[in-house]
């Protein structure tokens, strides 16, 4: 077990390059699984520990796996077979829940445990599972096993009552072998979304309306390999730009989709941060005197859950009383007990964080409790001072990719070590 340790307080300087996006690798590696002829190529896939999980349940499944060169996943469905997974690996991660509906989709039947991932609060999986029935499919739970099976599976209209990223991808990956149309309504318009359904419609699929709140699939009879480049990270993008606004002198933040970061944009915008946006870049330059704001998680466009974590860290700097109001996952705060820790002012109450600042941080023993708190950490440990020691490194390898070398080569002291 290591601990990622920080000594605080060094500018950082230089650019850095953005993988491409976790959450959409992790769903377009169970939905190359449709695919029944040819392999199917993704690339940017970043080198992150949920990739490693997901590689496990494909080479369970019998598919075969290969990389070339770097981020270059290769996955070829050829001789795989409809299997019960039961691996381990199925509860390191939220979205092995992509195999229920890609499975579903391509077998009519699907035999899983219960996924895991970080904790967040409740994290209910009813309205995946609502739009796999409407299909036609039955549900079973016992014993923190899910079966999931349909005589066959046939377009529904399908009302989602909360926007989710995971049942819009679900139920699209179910559907595409679908007899007739499927309607997904108030689907999820994440960017992550496009890029399923861009590498699905890549493959024959007939997916039209990603990206907006209906989106239509029309069963097609089978699938074929393709190859697919996988966009940049957003919340990885948006990470560095809220530790550049923090500690840099001037940090150029490269390979990214401005477009997609806008509600961090404009905040920090109203937080007077000096910046620059470029076509596929951002520059940010050293800022004193950050104003306070106040912010709400929101489905996309809105302000981003996994980017709330990280900028109560920066909100510790501001000069007077930011809030954050957090609407998706109500109890998302564990972050700000390790926070206080370290010296920040904050409270929340009523899923509302109350940050007073400027206070000056310290380095401390504190524990990354889930992969967004690891990085609302590891900017209190870059602006801290002294040294800060990150216990649970594990949650933030999950998703960052090469965290620690990426801010070696900005000038941070970052290091890990054996646990004492
Ligand atoms: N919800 C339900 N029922 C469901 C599904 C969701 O009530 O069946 C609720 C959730 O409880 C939550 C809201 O709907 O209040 C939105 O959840 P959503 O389903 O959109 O989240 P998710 O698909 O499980 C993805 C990301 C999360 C990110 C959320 C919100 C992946 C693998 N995960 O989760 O990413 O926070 O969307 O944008 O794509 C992270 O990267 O750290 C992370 C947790």
């Amino acid at each position: 077990m290591k601990i990622l340790k920080i000594e605080g307080q060094h500018k950082l300087s230089g650019t850095v390059h953005i993988s491409g996006s976790k959450n959409a690798t992790v769903a377009l590696i169970p939905a190359a699984i449709l695919a029944s002829d040819g392999p199917v190529t993704i690339m940017g896939v970043p080198e992150i520990d949920d990739v490693a999980s997901l590689s496990i349940l494909l080479e369970e499944l019998g598919v075969k796996v290969s990389t070339k060169g770097s981020g270059h996943l290769i996955i070829d469905p050829t001789n795989m077979e409809s299997k019960f997974l039961e691996h381990d690996a199925v509860t390191k991660l939220r979205a092995s829940y992509y195999f229920m509906g890609a499975l579903l989709g391509k077998y009519k039947k699907v035999r899983m445990k219960m996924p895991g991932g970080c904790y967040l609060g409740p994290r209910p999986i009813d309205l995946h599972l609502k739009g796999f029935e409407a299909l036609g499919a039955e549900i079973d739970y016992s014993h923190g096993c899910y079966t999931i099976e349909a005589q066959e599976l046939v377009g529904a209209k399908i009302f989602l009552d909360v926007a989710s990223v995971g049942a819009t991808i679900n139920i699209m990956m179910a559907s595409v072998f679908a007899q007739g149309r499927t309607t997904i309504e108030n689907a999820a318009k994440e960017p992550e979304i496009i890029d399923v359904a861009t590498m699905l419609n890549k493959m024959g699929a007939e997916i039209r309306g990603a990206g907006t709140n209906i989106i239509t699939i029309d069963g097609v009879e089978k699938l074929h390999g393709t190859f697919h480049e996988i966009i940049p990270d957003r919340i990885e993008a948006g990470t560095f730009i809220i530790l550049a606004a923090a500690i840099a002198k001037k940090m150029v933040i490269k390979n990214i989709i401005p477009l997609h970061l806008e509600s961090l944009l404009s905040k920090l915008q109203e937080m007077g941060v000096n910046m620059e946006v470029d076509v596929d870049q951002v520059t940010i330059y050293e800022t004193k005197d950050l104003l306070p704001i106040d912010v709400k998680t929101l489905p996309y466009p809105g302000f981003p859950t996994d980017l709330q974590q990280p900028l109560t860290t920066l909100l510790t700097l501001a000069q007077g009383e930011s809030t954050i109001k957090e609407t998706i996952y109500t109890e998302r705060f564990k972050h700000t007990v390790e926070l206080q820790r370290m010296g920040a002012n904050i409270e929340v109450s009523n899923a509302r964080a109350i940050i007073k600042g400027p206070t000056k941080l310290y380095g401390d023993k504190v524990t990354a409790t889930d992969l967004r708190c690891g990085a609302s950490l590891v900017v209190a440990g870059l602006i801290a001072e002294g040294v800060t020691e990150i216990h649970d490194v594990y949650h933030i390898d999950r998703g960052y990719d090469d965290i620690d070398g990426k801010l070696q080569a900005l000038g941070a002291r970052i290091w890990r070590a054996d646990l004492p």
